[in-house]
């Protein structure tokens, strides 16, 4: 029997604390109005003590893991996609197993900059359709903060910290991705880079001298070939889809910059309602951006069990991935079991739609009130553990 990746659950986390443009205007020379024309970007979230990409992977797994009922022993695999692990050796992944108590699961890190959990995502779906798992967490997460040159106005002003996470389960229902592409321009790769600190340049006083173990990016350079790949890609995976736009409900690309979003969408013909953007309140989250813009539309009622949503992501490498995805969180109702006339078939499924969006809705505020409020204590406990 052919088996088909469905995501039945999700999850965001992103730190407390807001950094806003005016808070930047006060730290180097910059304007929210030269912020807000060229990114979009308005605030952003910051770690604070003791919130790495660790800690918000489980927390961002665990709401996953709720909202789909499942435990986490019976987790198959978790792939965390970030290029901000907590630390270089070992994986981030083998941590968030550990703290999640996910005690079957394998795990790795994936590295592919801002395009990490499209590829992350298109990988569960591969270990599903084989059939070696059921059960697969994604996770994309940055803390960028601490690897920002904050005396560097060309990128400290548009990056963010958070991440989120999404569960696949095995289902034989179709539905899950129906076509992807994955690519990478590696002659690009210096475009955005930490120089130092690496094999290549390990960390010495030089490197820290020339601010070397911060993030270097050419903006104008990836600016370029982001609006280029979006723009290519898209086409590609929605006609390889065999769906037509219209079917199309959603487009979440990677926030990066809202001037290439819309760029993007001109060249497509999309309008901006088929498009979600949030990078106004979070920056550009990398790896992060996507999920938590998945969530974040799921919230608000952008996305209703059998819409088509594409993902599109772009960044470091210079990588490229997009993939449209049948969102099917539930088992459907198929109109071929329907007991009463068909007449009644759409409007019954608006409705059951309608209803599931508020639920799911409050079932988001109800998670991270708690988890707000459970915060002192994970932090005491970590004190603790660490002390
Ligand atoms: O997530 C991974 C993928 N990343 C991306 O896709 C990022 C792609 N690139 C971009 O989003 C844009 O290139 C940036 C937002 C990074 C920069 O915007 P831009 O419109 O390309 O600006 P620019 O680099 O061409 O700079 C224009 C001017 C320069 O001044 P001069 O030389 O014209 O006098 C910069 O020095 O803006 C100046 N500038 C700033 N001014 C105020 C650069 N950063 C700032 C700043 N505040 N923060």
């Amino acid at each position: 029997m052919k088996r088909y990746g469905r995501i039945t659950g999700w999850g965001k986390a992103v730190p407390e604390r807001i950094l806003t443009n005016h808070d930047l205007e006060g730290m180097i020379d910059t304007s929210d109005e030269w912020i807000v024309t060229r990114t979009g970007i308005r605030e952003r979230h910051i770690a604070g003590p003791g919130e790495t990409s660790a800690t918000m992977s489980v927390e961002a797994c665990q709401k996953a893991l709720a909202h789909a009922g499942v435990d986490p022993e019976e987790v198959d695999l978790i792939i965390v996609a970030t290029s901000t692990p907590d630390y270089l050796c070992p994986p981030v992944s083998s941590m968030v197993q550990d703290q999640l108590g996910a005690t079957h699961a394998a795990a790795f890190t994936l590295v592919a900059g801002c395009t990490g959990f499209v590829y992350g995502l298109v990988t569960a779906s591969q270990f599903i359709e084989t059939g070696l798992y059921k059960k697969v967490l994604v996770v994309g997460v940055e803390t960028l903060s601490p690897g920002v040159d904050w005396t560097d106005r060309t990128t400290c002003v548009i990056f963010g910290d958070g991440g989120a996470a999404v569960l696949l389960e095995a289902s034989d229902q179709p539905t899950g991705i129906l076509s992807c592409e994955l690519g990478s321009q590696g002659k690009d790769w210096d475009a955005l880079i930490y120089p130092g600190g690496g094999c290549a340049k390990p960390f010495s006083e030089k490197v820290l001298r020339n601010r070397e173990h911060y993030l270097r990016m050419d903006g104008r350079r990836v600016f370029k070939f982001a609006a280029r790949t979006m723009t290519d890609s898209v086409t590609n995976v929605v006609k390889a889809s065999g769906l037509t736009w219209d079917d199309i409900e959603l487009i979440i690309p990677h926030q990066a910059n809202a001037r290439i979003i819309e760029l993007a969408a001109r060249r497509l013909g999309v309008p901006m309602e088929k498009v979600m953007v949030n990078i106004d309140r979070y920056g550009n989250t990398s790896a992060a951006s996507i999920p938590l813009a998945l969530c974040e539309a799921v919230e608000e009622g952008r996305l209703e069990p059998g819409d088509h949503v594409v993902f599109v992501g772009f960044g470091a490498g210079l990588t490229w991935a997009a993939a449209v995805l049948h969102w099917q969180p539930e088992e459907a109702i198929r109109a071929e079991d329907w007991p009463l006339p068909a007449s009644l078939f759409r409007p019954v499924t608006q409705v059951r739609n309608a209803v599931w969006s508020t639920q799911v809705a409050a079932r988001a505020r109800l998670q991270d009130a708690a988890m707000a409020a459970m915060a002192p204590i994970n932090a005491w406990q970590r004190r603790i553990r660490g002390g």
